[in-house]
């Protein structure tokens, strides 16, 4: 029996401002939760204005990395309290870029997770491998190991979603094949089932991102082992993340 629901993250990065939460509104209007869930990732500031707007909660929210403590002196940083009291429900970890700016580790990855999880906030966690892995066929050797150490069984008690990206195929209009796609995310699901039994590998969300556009997502959303989408660039205009919506709807059987 299929108990996931497809999910859509659009992940705003360091982009948007006030302005443009006209745009928010016109998604807002065009969107219910109704058959898959619709998330957005903006900037930390525009968390709180998205929750007013978001009045008919058409849209669920998700910040984009949080500490891995619950509050001190920590200059700069957010909590995973600050993001749910915010408006959020999900809270992105372990992306790339974190990984590569700020030198995150999956060790670090978890403690984050387990601090999002306590407040109360789903982990969406990044995994992926850079180029030099892909072309040596080392990519499963890569993301075994980030499963491994980013996972707990507490982590996997609140269904967090996996997410798979390949570090070459974000922004650079490049993606893997369907085929390696759908071989990562069952190697991710039986790696769940493997270590946390049956019921966390049927209800763990195993989306991809990297380069997902208008011309291939259908093929990308209808993989059997792929349960949604995680999307830079495309979700950045409301008419452009509307369509993926639309392809995402559509490729429910
Ligand atoms: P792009 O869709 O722009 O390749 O970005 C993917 C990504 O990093 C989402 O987190």
């Amino acid at each position: 029996m299929e108990v996931r629901r497809k999910i859509i993250i659009g992940n705003w990065k360091m982009n948007g401002q006030s302005k443009d939460l006209v745009d928010i509104n016109l998604l807002l209007k065009k969107i219910t939760q109704k058959e898959i869930d619709i998330v957005i990732a903006p900037p930390a500031t525009l968390l709180y204005e998205f929750n007013g707007l978001n009045t008919q909660k058409n849209l669920l929210l998700s910040g984009q990395n949080c500490h891995q403590v619950e509050l001190g002196a920590y200059t700069g940083e957010i909590s995973a309290a600050m993001l749910k009291n915010a408006g959020a429900n999900y809270v992105i970890l372990g992306h790339s870029e974190r990984r590569k700016a700020y030198k995150e580790t999956s060790t670090l990855v978890r403690l984050k997770a387990s601090e999002a999880v306590k407040q109360g906030l789903t982990p969406i966690i990044c995994v992926g491998e850079h180029l030099k892995s892909y072309e040596s066929n080392q990519t499963l050797n890569v993301i075994e190991k980030q499963l491994r150490v980013s996972l707990n069984s507490k982590i996997i008690c609140d269904n967090p979603v996996i997410a798979y990206e390949p570090v070459w195929a974000i922004g650079s209009n490049k993606t893997p094949s369907p085929e390696e796609i759908e071989t990562v995310h069952s190697f991710t699901r039986n790696h769940l089932s493997n270590r946390f039994g049956e019921h966390a590998a049927n209800h763990c969300r195993i989306i991809y991102g990297g380069s997902v556009n208008k011309n291939n997502a259908s093929k990308i959303f209808s993989l059997n082992n792929v349960d949604g989408g995680l999307i830079g660039g495309a979700s950045l205009k409301a008419i452009d993340f509307l369509e993926l919506i639309m392809i995402m709807k559509n490729s429910l059987t």
